[in-house]
């Protein structure tokens, strides 16, 4: 018999290259296909340590085309798809909205219907997961309040609009024509293969550089920070054994203001280039706030605890402090990135095509 097919969306993104190796790794009977487009935000460098294994394949694929997506869903035949590929960061949404219609809204009606119309009704063993985001739920007071899987979607960025949109479609495919569904929302995640245009790899970047840290408005915005590969193992535990239909909310009971997560790195990065202490901290520079920026995220993932057994494998602390020694024993990561370098990967490995 033919091995099982999971494809997974966006695989060569920040958190998509961690669900990639994690499943790789864990089910070696398993085939895994990476389908991402290589926008400016895939990068196949996040993932040389396992593009050699056999239960791997890559398919350059835009989920905005659907004849490609139909294409490939027939070539490989899944019974899972895991749909992490999106437009991710909310300045971009605000420059340019269209683009995140087009791949997270319409990309995702198009990964729903096509398995829709490969799986026709026989459902049985199959899995659609849609993998999104806490900022569809609009933003929190600082109350303590937290975003419960009942809390009213209430987005306020082109993002967080297009991630709703998306989510909507979701449910409309699940509870019209029967897609066994699931889905979870997540907090913000931090870790290695952070594209360096989000804050904790920028301010790190910055810093290795001796460059101004922007911090927007007076750093007062909470957010509830997740180590990726808590993310990811939540991922591999909602496909599993999540129910169908249903919503998990993912988050690391971590809040921090902007500005006293831009301290702390500081201060371990300083002990790590063996600065004096309070170096870093001077490239602080507060600078004109985010058009409607949301003053807090906050996840209340006791669903996912209660039901599946899951719980962060780390403090922030110490997931800070690893993420600062994977970014600096891996310098050339992000110089590459930043010299545009990385975009030749593609080529090199799998040719013009
Ligand atoms: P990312 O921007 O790092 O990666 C996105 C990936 O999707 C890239 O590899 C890109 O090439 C690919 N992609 C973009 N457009 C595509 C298209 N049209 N067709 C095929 N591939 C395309 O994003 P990320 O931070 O890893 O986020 C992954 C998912 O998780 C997104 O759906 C995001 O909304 C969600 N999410 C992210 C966070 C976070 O903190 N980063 C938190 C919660 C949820
Ligand atoms: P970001 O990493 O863009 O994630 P999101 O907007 O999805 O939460 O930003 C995290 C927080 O950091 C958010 O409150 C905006 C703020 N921020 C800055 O203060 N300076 C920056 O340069 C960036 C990119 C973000």
């Amino acid at each position: 018999m033919d091995k099982e097919t999971i494809i997974i969306t966006g695989g060569a993104g920040f958190i998509g290259s961690h669900v990639v190796r994690l499943f790789v790794n864990k089910y070696p009977e398993t085939r895994i296909v990476n389908l991402d487009a290589l926008t400016y935000a895939g990068n196949l460098e996040n993932l040389t340590d396992i593009a050699d294994r056999p239960n791997y394949s890559f398919v350059k694929a835009d989920i905005t085309d659907y004849a490609a997506i139909t294409e490939v869903f027939r070539q490989y035949n899944p019974t899972g798809v895991i749909h992490l590929a999106a437009e991710s960061h909310v300045d971009r949404s605000i420059t340019d909205p269209f683009s995140f219609v087009r791949t997270n809204v319409m990309g995702t009606c198009n990964m729903l219907h096509a398995a829709k119309e490969l799986w026709k009704g026989n459902y049985a063993g199959k899995r659609f997961y849609h993998v999104s985001t806490d900022e569809v739920y609009g933003a929190l007071e600082k109350d303590g309040t937290l975003f419960t899987e009942e809390t009213r979607y209430a987005p306020h960025s082109p993002y967080s609009a297009s991630k709703a949109s998306s989510d909507h479609f979701v449910r409309a495919y699940h509870d019209t024509y029967g897609l066994p569904t699931v889905m979870s929302n997540c907090s913000n995640n931090y870790g290695s293969h952070h594209f360096p245009e989000k804050l904790i790899p920028l301010a790190i970047n910055n810093i290795r550089h001796n460059r101004p840290i922007p911090v927007y408005g007076k750093g007062e915005n909470v957010r509830d920070w997740l180590y990726v590969d808590d993310h990811a193992r939540a991922i591999d535990l909602i496909f599993h054994n999540g129910r169908d239909g249903e919503t998990y909310n993912i988050g690391g009971n971590n809040e921090w203001t902007n500005i006293d997560l831009i301290r702390l790195l500081c201060s371990i990065m300083d002990r790590k280039l063996g600065r004096p202490e309070g170096t870093s901290a001077k490239l602080i520079t507060f600078v004109t706030d985010r058009a409607g920026h949301d003053l807090r995220y906050a996840i209340d993932s006791s669903k996912l605890q209660r039901e599946l057994g899951w719980r962060p494998s780390v403090t922030f602390e110490e997931g800070l402090e690893k993420t600062v020694d994977w970014y600096l024993a891996n310098e050339e990561w992000s110089d590459r990135i930043i010299s545009g370098a990385y975009k030749d990967y593609y080529e090199k490995q799998y040719g013009n095509r």
